[in-house]
């Protein structure tokens, strides 16, 4: 047992920056409890490793009832929730004019509605321990523009806004909350770049390529550290320069 473990809760583990994200609380002496609606072969090699330090359900974050009841029985059986770091989220990628509502909806359910309703449920835990910390991954495409992204942009930027102002709201309590911004970071979600996109991307980075998970963990591990004591509201970015 680590003196300093604390209970991370991180939605979307099963993949990409999830996956990378609960392995490092893990190997840092945390508890994780994350979801996902399918296991992975990198949870199950975790759960092997870690045992019950590791909690996963498959839950789909569309399913605001399921992911309720969820949270709601895992603070019962771990009493406290210390960190939250909201995760899952789609992508979408289409001209706006031609992406239906259903699309519409479901990307604003995933990427939005159930990182506000994971908040409220894990902010009020808090409160009572008059202690925790919060963190949003959001996206460069929060704050630039980058063609047929509308909508998956338009609920970063919204996360954007609601760390801003749920840091005001929840600062008093001992409670922060930030956002982390990442820029194009090697995992699924852009393994649908064609190499024409990437060559772009590679060449308006300053670095010089594409990010790797392990470049945002170093950020999160310092967010969730008494060295971020001092930081509320902020938004982060982790993207080789590609914005400056
Ligand atoms: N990769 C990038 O370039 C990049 C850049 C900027 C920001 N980000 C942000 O970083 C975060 C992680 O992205 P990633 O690249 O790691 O994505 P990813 O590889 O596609 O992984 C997404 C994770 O979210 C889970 N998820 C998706 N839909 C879900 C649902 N309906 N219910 C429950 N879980 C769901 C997935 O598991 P299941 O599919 O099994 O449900 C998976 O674990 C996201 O917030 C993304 O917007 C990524």
């Amino acid at each position: 047992m680590f003196a300093n473990q604390k209970t991370i809760l991180i939605s979307g583990g099963s993949r990409g920056l999830g996956a990378a994200m609960v392995a490092d609380s893990l190997e840092h002496g945390h508890r994780v409890i994350t979801f996902s609606r399918r296991a992975s072969d990198d949870l199950k090699r975790l759960g092997d490793a870690f045992g019950e330090r590791l909690v996963w359900e498959a839950l789909d974050a569309t399913d605001t009832d399921a992911v309720t009841h969820f949270v709601k029985r895992m603070i019962a059986d771990h009493g406290r929730i210390d960190a939250l770091v909201n995760n899952a989220a789609v992508s979408l990628e289409q001209l706006f004019p031609l992406t239906s509502p259903e699309a519409v909806e479901r990307t604003l359910t995933i990427n939005l509605t159930a990182c506000m309703v994971l908040t409220q449920l894990v902010s009020r835990n808090m409160l009572a321990h008059s202690a925790g910390n919060i963190i949003n991954i959001g996206s460069i495409l929060g704050s630039r523009g980058y063609k047929g992204t509308a909508v998956y942009s338009a609920t970063k930027a919204a996360l954007e806004g609601f760390t801003r102002s749920l840091a005001r709201e929840l600062g008093s309590r001992g409670i922060r909350v930030n956002c982390i911004a990442p820029g194009f970071i090697e995992t699924d979600m852009t393994e649908g770049l064609d190499p024409k996109q990437r060559r772009q991307i590679e060449r308006r980075t300053p670095l010089g390529r594409l990010g790797r998970v392990e470049d945002v963990l170093g950020l999160l591990r310092f967010l969730l550290s008494e060295d971020a004591a001092f930081m509320t509201g902020q938004v982060l970015v982790v993207d080789g320069g590609l914005t400056c």
